[in-house]
């Protein structure tokens, strides 16, 4: 069944967690690489979808600082495709603005100047913003914002230079130096494949954000999917620590 999605009440960013791979492949006698092959498909199914329905962020989990501690031959199958995956029109079709966040230095070098090259052909593009974290993972995101905002020698932290106080630490401050400061935080967290975690992924920024777990191995995950996830968003309410009372005053003043 299709399930009836309120097209004025879209989850502004969507966040996924893109897992199963791996055993949709190891179900079909393939190795793993043929499972995150088919999960670039997925990818750009699901990105399409997006921009249809006016989803203004979709952030992508792709590939975890854990991940780098996967067998040589998958992680580089993982950077090919990355490469690979890059060079297509989907960006420019959907008119989407391509963005990566993580510890880029830790990639090969072609990939870190494939991925500064798609950000600036595609900086322009205004439909929807895709993220994808790749080398990423929330505590080294968390640390890399704590270092910064000590550094006194960092430009970008005009205001706080010199001798950094106590008081000068706001949540603000906190979230403007995580890697994800340009985008609202997500108003719904997707993950595929079965697993109930969240293995790293925007811890701070998940707070409010409401989860969603479906048993779907990625590749296997379809629009039809995001419909339901969609669907099940909307018949939440986010109290944001208030009463339910409060909530239906407020959407009654709106
Ligand atoms: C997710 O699929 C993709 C990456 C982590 C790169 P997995 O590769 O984790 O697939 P499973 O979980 O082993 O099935
Ligand atoms: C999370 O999947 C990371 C990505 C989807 C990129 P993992 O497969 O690495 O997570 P764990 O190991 O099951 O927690
Ligand atoms: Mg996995």
């Amino acid at each position: 069944m299709n399930e009836e999605i309120d097209m004025t009440r879209i989850p502004r960013h969507i966040a996924m967690i893109m897992d199963g791979n791996g055993r949709w492949a190891a179900e079909r006698g393939k190795p793993r690489s043929y499972g995150h092959q088919a999960g670039v498909d997925t990818v750009r199914r699901i990105t399409a979808e997006c921009t249809r329905l006016g989803v203004k962020f979709l952030t992508l989990y792709t590939f975890s600082t854990e991940n780098w501690s996967r067998p040589a031959d998958e992680v580089s199958a993982l950077m090919g495709l990355v490469l690979s995956s890059l060079e297509d029109e989907i960006f420019m079709k959907n008119n989407v603005r391509f963005r990566v966040i993580g510890d880029i230095d830790r990639l090969p070098d072609d990939v870190q100047q494939k991925l500064r090259e798609t950000e600036e052909h595609t900086a322009g593009n205004d439909t929807m913003t895709m993220v994808v974290a790749l080398s990423y993972s929330a505590r080294w995101e968390i640390t890399q914002a704590v270092k910064r905002i000590i550094d006194e020698r960092d430009p970008a932290l005009h205001p706080l230079k010199m001798h950094i106080q106590p008081f000068h630490v706001t949540e603000d401050v906190i979230s403007s130096h995580l890697e994800t400061s340009f985008m609202p935080d997500p108003d719904l967290l997707i993950r595929t494949g079965g697993e109930v975690r969240v293995s790293n992924f925007l811890l701070w920024q998940i707070a409010y954000s409401e989860l969603y777990f479906c048993d779907t191995y990625w590749p296997d995950f379809n629009e039809q999917d995001l419909h339901k996830a969609i669907a099940d968003y909307q018949r939440r309410q986010r109290r944001f620590g208030k009463t339910e009372d409060q909530i239906e005053n407020e959407n009654q003043s709106e």
